[in-house]
């Protein structure tokens, strides 16, 4: 293996990162054209690739001063459980040098995030499409 983290999206297939999250799995995020421009527009990016091959990825919204947000972290299966999320997420936490972060977790993905510090939040709220679906799915109350 080896192993490289980057943060320079210019050689990015963005298709080979729609097919990264498919077979991660990770949500919906299908659309090769709106990866290109969710992370375009995210301050913080993470790619991690096994010689030319994609296998990770995270992103964050950060104002650079006291707010981020980290999303869209994923490891391909094969790649899974030899600390490359675990890199991923540290990365993103050092760049982002900020007050708070938060994060929404997949359910069953809280005690990873814990490890790194991060608490259950009893206050945050969001507006998300189908919420029914997502009460179902555990996202929301
Ligand atoms: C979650 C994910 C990014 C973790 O990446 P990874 O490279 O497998 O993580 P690491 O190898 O760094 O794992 C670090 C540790 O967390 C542990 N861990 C992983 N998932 C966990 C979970 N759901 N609950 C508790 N611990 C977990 C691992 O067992 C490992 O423990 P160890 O260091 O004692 O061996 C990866 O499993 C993934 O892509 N999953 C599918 C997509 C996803 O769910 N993303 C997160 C959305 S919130």
């Amino acid at each position: 293996m080896d192993i490289r983290f980057s943060t320079d999206e210019k050689r990015i297939s963005w298709e080979e990162l729609a097919r990264l999250y498919e077979l991660a799995p990770l949500g919906k995020r299908r659309q090769p054209e709106k990866l290109e421009l969710a992370f375009r527009n995210s301050l913080l990016k993470v790619f991690v690739h096994d010689g030319k091959k994609l296998i990770g990825a995270g992103r964050a919204l950060s104002d650079g001063v006291w707010r981020a947000a980290i999303y869209d972290v994923a490891v391909l299966p094969d790649y899974q459980g030899k600390g490359i999320g675990s890199e991923i997420i540290r990365r993103l936490v050092e760049h982002a040098d900020v007050e708070i972060i938060t994060l929404y977790a997949a359910p069953g993905k809280g005690p990873f995030y814990e490890r790194f510090g991060f608490r259950k939040m009893k206050t945050a709220m969001a507006i998300m499409p189908n919420p029914e679906e997502r009460k179902a799915l555990g996202f929301i109350e």
